[in-house]
Formats: C-alpha cells, sequence, structure tokens
C-alpha cells in the first residue's frame, strides 16, 4: 500500500492529467490540493479527449473517490460546467463520488477582473496569467477576506462577506484601474444559486481522507502547474500563486506528511512554457518551432503557444531536492523523434561558475546565465508502439540513462504517447513495487 504524490517537475503542463489518470486504475481516492482552473489535464482514453481544469484526473474510473482539497482555488462556475459536461458526455462514472473541500476558497467574478486589469496595466512586464483570477483569489485567502466553499451555504454570511468584498473591490476596479464596478446584486444571486447546486458535495474532505487511510485505501494526490510555477521556490514573480512541490499536498489536502510513502515527478523529455518569465534553455529557432509543432505544444487552458526548450537537468535537480522525489514519470519522450542530435542542459555558465543545483533566485544573474550543453545522438525510429524499454533504440535509452543519471532518480514510467496505453510502466509507485 501506497500514497503517492504527483508533481510537475518544470513549469507545468509535463503529462500530469494523463498520468494521474494512468495511476488511478491503482488508486482509491485522488485528490487536487493546490492551485486552481489554471490547470488544463489532458486524458485521452480510446482515442477521446477529456480537459480537466479542476475535477481529479482520476474521475473517469469507476468507483473512485475524487477529492477537490482546501487548498485549491475553486470557480464555482467552472467547476459546475465540468461537471455537467462530464455528465453529458457520460464520462461522470455512477459509482465514482466527487468531494469539494469545505474550506475551498472561492474565486469569485472581481479575481478575474483585477486579474486581467492587474496583467492589462503591466503591459510588456506582465507575467502571461492565465486570467482566471488565481492571484487575486489567493490574496483574499492569505488576506483573511476570502469566500469559502461552506460560506455559499449560510446566505447572511454570504452577503455580507460579499458586500465588503465587492466594497473594496470596486473601488480598486474604479479608482486604480478606471474599469467598470462589479455588482453586488448579480454576484450575489449568481453564488447563492451555485451553492445550492454545489452543496451535494461540500464536505470536510480531510475527514474523508483520514477515513480512507484507516481504511488502507490508496490515495493518489494530483498536483497543478510545475515545481518552477512555485510561488516560494519557482522563477518569482514569473510564477503562479500557491505551493506547487509535494509538501503542499498536506496543507493543501489536510493530512500529515507521514502518510506519503512516494513523490512521482513528471517531466517532459524537453521543456515547455507558458507565460513569461526566464527560461535558459528556450528555443527560438527552428527546433523549437518543430518540437513545438510536433508535441502540439498549445496551452490546454487558454490555447496559447508554449514556448520549448531543451531538458534543463538544473531545473530538474531542484525539484527533486524540493519534492523529495523517489521516481521520474519521463512524458512526451516520442516528440523528439527525428531529431539528429538532443540537448540536455547540465549547468548553467555565470561569471566564470557553473551552477548545476539550483536556479538563481535573482533574476538578473538568471538572465545572464548561458546553458551548459551536452549533445546526444538522436533517434528516427518510430518508438510510439513500445511498451518496454527493450522496444526502444539504443539512443532513446541513452537519453533516459543520462536523464536518471543526471538526476539522480530513477524513471518509473516513460510515455510514448498521449493516450492512456502508450505508455511504458517501469514501476508501480502505487503498488509500492
Ligand atoms: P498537464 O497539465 O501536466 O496535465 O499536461 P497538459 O495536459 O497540459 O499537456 C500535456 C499534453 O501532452 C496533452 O495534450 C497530452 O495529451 C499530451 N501528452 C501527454 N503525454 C504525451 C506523450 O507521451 N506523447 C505525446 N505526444 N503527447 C503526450
Ligand atoms: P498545469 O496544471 C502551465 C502559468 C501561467 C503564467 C503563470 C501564472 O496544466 O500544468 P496564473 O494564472 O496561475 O496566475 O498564471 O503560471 N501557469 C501554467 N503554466 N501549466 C499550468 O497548469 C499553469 N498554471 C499556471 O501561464 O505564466
Ligand atoms: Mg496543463
Amino acid at each position: 500500500m501506497a500514497n503517492v504524490v504527483v508533481v510537475g517537475t518544470q513549469w507545468g503542463d509535463e503529462g500530469k492529467g494523463k498520468i494521474v489518470d494512468l495511476y488511478s486504475q491503482d488508486a482509491n481516492v485522488i485528490v487536487r490540493f493546490q492551485g486552481g482552473n489554471n490547470a488544463g489535464h489532458t486524458l485521452v482514453v480510446k482515442g477521446v479527449q477529456t480537459i480537466l481544469h479542476i475535477i481529479p484526473s482520476g474521475i473517469l474510473h469507476e468507483g473512485k473517490i475524487c477529492i477537490i482539497g482546501n487548498g485549491v482555488v475553486v470557480d464555482p462556475k467552472i467547476l459546475l460546467e465540468e461537471i455537467d459536461q462530464l455528465k453529458e458526455r457520460k464520462l461522470f462514472p455512477s459509482k465514482t463520488k466527487l468531494f469539494l473541500s469545505q474550506d475551498a476558497h472561492l474565486i469569485m467574478p472581481y479575481h478575474c477582473r483585477i486579474d486581467t486589469a492587474r496583467e492589462n496595466k503591466k503591459g510588456a512586464g506582465k507575467i502571461g496569467t492565465t486570467g482566471r483570477g488565481i492571484g487575486p483569489a489567493y490574496e483574499d485567502k492569505v488576506g483573511r477576506c476570502g469566500i469559502r466553499a461552506i460560506d455559499l451555504l449560510d446566505k447572511e454570511l454570504l452577503h455580507e462577506r460579499l458586500r465588503r468584498n465587492v466594497e473594496e473591490k470596486n473601488f480598486m476596479l474604479t479608482k486604480f484601474f478606471k474599469e467598470e464596478p462589479v455588482d453586488f446584486e448579480a454576484i450575489y444571486k449568481e453564488y447563492s444559486e451555485y451553492g445550492e447546486r454545489l452543496r451535494p458535495y461540500i464536505a470536510d474532505t480531510s475527514l474523508i481522507i483520514d477515513e480512507e487511510l484507516k481504511k488502507g485505501r490508496r490515495i493518489l494526490f494530483e498536483g497543478a502547474q510545475g515545481s518552477h510555477l512555485d510561488i516560494d521556490h519557482g522563477t518569482y514573480p514569473f510564477v503562479t500563486s500557491s505551493c506547487t512541490i509535494a509538501g503542499s499536498a498536506c496543507c493543501g489536502a489536510g493530512f500529515g506528511p507521514t502518510q506519503i510513502q512516494a513523490v512521482v515527478g513528471i517531466i517532459k523529455a524537453y521543456t515547455t512554457r507558458v507565460g513569461g518569465g526566464p527560461f535558459v534553455t528556450e528555443l527560438t529557432d527552428e527546433i523549437g518551432e518543430r518540437i513545438q509543432k510536433v508535441g502540439r505544444e498549445f496551452g490546454a487552458t487558454t490555447g496559447r503557444k508554449r514556448r520549448c526548450g531543451w531538458l534543463d537537468m538544473v531545473m530538474i535537480r531542484q525539484s527533486v531536492r524540493l519534492s523529495g522525489i523517489t521516481g521520474l514519470s519521463l512524458t512526451k519522450l516520442d516528440v523528439l523523434t527525428g531529431l539528429d542530435k538532443i540537448k540536455i542542459c547540465t549547468g548553467y555558465r555565470y561569471g566564470g561558475e557553473t551552477i548545476t543545483e539550483s536556479v538563481p533566485s535573482d533574476l538578473k544573474v538568471l538572465a545572464k546565465c548561458e546553458p551548459v550543453y551536452e549533445e546526444l545522438d538522436g533517434w528516427s525510429e518510430d518508438i510510439s508502439a513500445a511498451r518496454e524499454l527493450s522496444a526502444l533504440p539504443a539512443n532513446t535509452r541513452k537519453y533516459l540513462d543520462r536523464i536518471s543519471h543526471l538526476s539522480g532518480v530513477e524513471i518509473v514510467l516513460v510515455s510514448v504517447g498521449s493516450g492512456r496505453e502508450e505508455t511504458i510502466v517501469l514501476k508501480n509507485p502505487l503498488r509500492g513495487i
């Protein structure tokens, strides 16, 4: 029996959705613990694609418990739409239960408005957020004026909290951003209705997790974003507003660290980034363009083109350290097929020294870092039908060996296509083998 945390090791979109869906076969409970609908997790099952923004990626499996933990910021409109769409497409199994933590904070219409207004005001220096109101919602949570899921069930309290918030946010919107105000009555009515619809899902999810743990059930914790978008450890301020590393699972779901047996880091065979911020190994040439095209690197949430570059092992080593990663799941290896040479960044050259363990926090230093590359021979064979390591070309296996060696962590899974079955499973962390 093992409870496993899955986290992204880069800047998000590593393929967490695919791997969590696959691992969910061996889990009883699947829990999202941070982020919000800035996430876009793609699942492809029998050729059918589903993109989840807020519901855990275990939802397609029958008989599971899916939990949106207290650490997630939830846009109730998006959550309800996602539930409706899954039900319409008959993808919400009848014996699978979905719960929303009573303590999860809500994304309100003014959060989205402030997010966008702030980005517009920043102009060229903008973060490139998803515009989903994530930052402003977390600000209110930490500022102790946020509205939680449970607050939707108490009309009087909702009225009072909302009134205070709207007063303050409208001051900001109209006086500072010179924008239109939001309408208190309209939001109150809209969110009161959401409360009624969400009532059956709202629960003390920390307690549910504890009950399941006591029954010896396996729990899978699904991270969103990636380690280098972490609010503390990422390339600040070009980050998201939550803690994206494995430790965040405990705070964002309400259980103790002694319950975690394994941490799987999802690593894309190259690097991508959506939005602004430094990117040492970025490729602005035809190779970058090729990876973007072949890998269909468009944001699953905003549809924006993802910036592409070579794999950066400085980032990965830091992610391994931050999350105590015990195994790596490597995705999108097939995308590199056909490249003559493949590069891995093993360090950053800065001022005559080589940095290998940590991405510099000082963005001025980071901007001056030059990638140190190791060059490997590529492969031309189609690898998408491979289901075991021995079916991979020798050069592909060399690439995997280098990644494992440079990260100091074993590879437990290799993904060679977007489909659930397009996978080479080497170890199963949930079964502890
Ligand atoms: P997430 O946010 O980490 O869940 O990743 P996204 O879903 O945003 O982006 C990953 C994209 O790559 C999705 O379109 C997946 O369907 C796709 N994908 C996942 N694994 C593989 C793989 O091994 N090969 C290929 N070609 N595509 C993959
Ligand atoms: P998944 O879970 C990739 C990025 C945004 C922006 C920065 C801040 O699918 O991997 P935010 O809206 O969070 O305030 O934006 O973070 N970002 C992501 N990039 N994948 C994600 O999620 C992301 N969620 C946020 O593009 O640069
Ligand atoms: Mg994504």
